[in-house]
Order: structure tokens, then sequence, then C-alpha cells
């Protein structure tokens, strides 16, 4: 399973692109809006950190204004992928700009019909929003769980993308049911590096080192 960074911050790439975990990145107007500044220029940046689908969201609503923005936003960069709504327009939108040979990341998804709806136009991506199904007391997960169970069988291009991602068990969960990638803020990533044990056991082997080579001398 490919691993995504949900971030608009450059920081946090660089950091990640560093360990060589990144397959690639995944952002959203919030997210550029909390960082401020140029949203072109630092989609530009992560696209050079990550060498790997960037997916840039469109704010327009309707068909038209979306294509205008998404054909923008690849010009931006080759690793671009267009993020859309799954409103109408949003499909209208994945349709022509797939045809024209964008890749297209359909996001806000929240039941299995719309996922199927969007591999049908072509979608390169489906986001479902795992955790704020978890937050209004569905699963997140069995939609995920669904949408691959419906790729598999019709033989879909569309890869599933899990998002609004909020701990490591969404991860492991989601490479274990075969999702194609996992998106995470990176805060979520860096608890996947840790357990208690490794730094204990970590400890315990440099002391025993230690004192085996004070013992010598
Ligand atoms: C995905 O592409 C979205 O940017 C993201 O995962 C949304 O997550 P949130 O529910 O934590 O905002």
């Amino acid at each position: 399973m490919k691993l995504f960074v949900d971030t608009g911050n450059l920081k946090e790439v660089e950091a990640l692109a560093a360990l060589g975990i990144l397959d690639g990145a995944t952002t959203n107007p919030s997210l550029l809006a909390k960082e401020g500044g140029d949203a072109r220029q630092i989609l530009r940046q992560i696209c050079r950190l990550v060498q790997g689908p960037v997916s840039a969201e469109v704010v327009a609503t309707d068909t038209a204004g979306m294509l205008r923005e998404g054909r923008e936003l690849a010009a931006i960069d080759e690793h671009i992928v267009i993020k859309v709504p799954f409103t109408k327009d949003g499909v209208r939108a994945c349709k022509a700009l797939a045809s024209e040979g964008h890749r297209v990341n359909v996001t806000l998804v929240f039941s299995a019909a719309q996922a199927w709806l969007a591999a049908k136009v072509g979608a390169a991506y489906v986001s479902p929003f795992v955790g704020r199904l978890d937050d209004i007391g569905a699963t997140g997960m069995d939609l995920a769980r669904q949408i691959v169970d419906i790729f598999q069988r019709g033989r879909y291009a569309t890869e599933l993308l899990v998002a609004s991602v909020r701990h490591p068990i969404h991860i492991i969960e989601a490479a274990r049911m075969g999702a194609d990638v996992a998106t995470a803020p990176a805060a979520v990533i860096e608890q996947c590096f840790r357990h208690p044990l490794t730094d204990i056991g970590l400890e315990r082997f440099l002391k025993d080192w230690e004192k085996a080579q004070a013992a010598r001398v």
C-alpha cells in the first residue's frame, strides 16, 4: 500500500520525504489556507519534494469552473492530481478531465454508491473520509471495505485512497484490506514509528554494551 501525507506544510513533507517512506501527498483548501502564502508555489514545492502524485483541489463548484481550475492546477507540475468534490458537477468535471488525460481524485466520498459512480467516470483515485464517518458514529473502515470489494469485482482501475485518517489503526486496517493508498497527517505517520518497547530495548542494548566496554578497561 502506498503512503501519502495529508498536509500543506513543506517542513512536514520535507522531513517525511527524507525518510524514504512517502509515495505522494494530498492537500485540500483547508490545509493550504492554514499555511498562508502562495498556494501554487507551495504545491510546486511539494511536488518537487515528493516526486509522486500530489492532489490539489479545485474550489469552484460548477463544472466549467472546475475544468478551468483543474487545468490550471495540472499546469503547475506533472505530479499534480486534480481533486474534485463528489457532486454532480464534480462527476461531470471528472469525466471531462479524465478524458483529457488528467488524473482526478474524487474527494468527500461518504458512500459506496458515490465511490462506484466516481470510478465509472474514470477517477484515478476515490477518497472516502473514514475519520469523518467515525466522528458521526458510523464505521469509516466499513465503507473502505465495501469499496475494495466493488473495485476488485468490477475490475475498476480507480485506486482506493483512504483519507481522513486519524490514527495508525486506520492505516493498518487499510493495508490489510488491500486499499491502494492511505493518506495521513504527519502526526499520525509519526505515531507509526513509535513503540515503547523499541525505545526500552535500544536503551538496554546500549547500556549493556557500555558496561562490557567499561569492564574491559
Ligand atoms: C484527503 O484528501 C483530505 O485532505 C483529508 O484526509 C481530510 O481529513 P480530515 O477529516 O482530517 O480533515
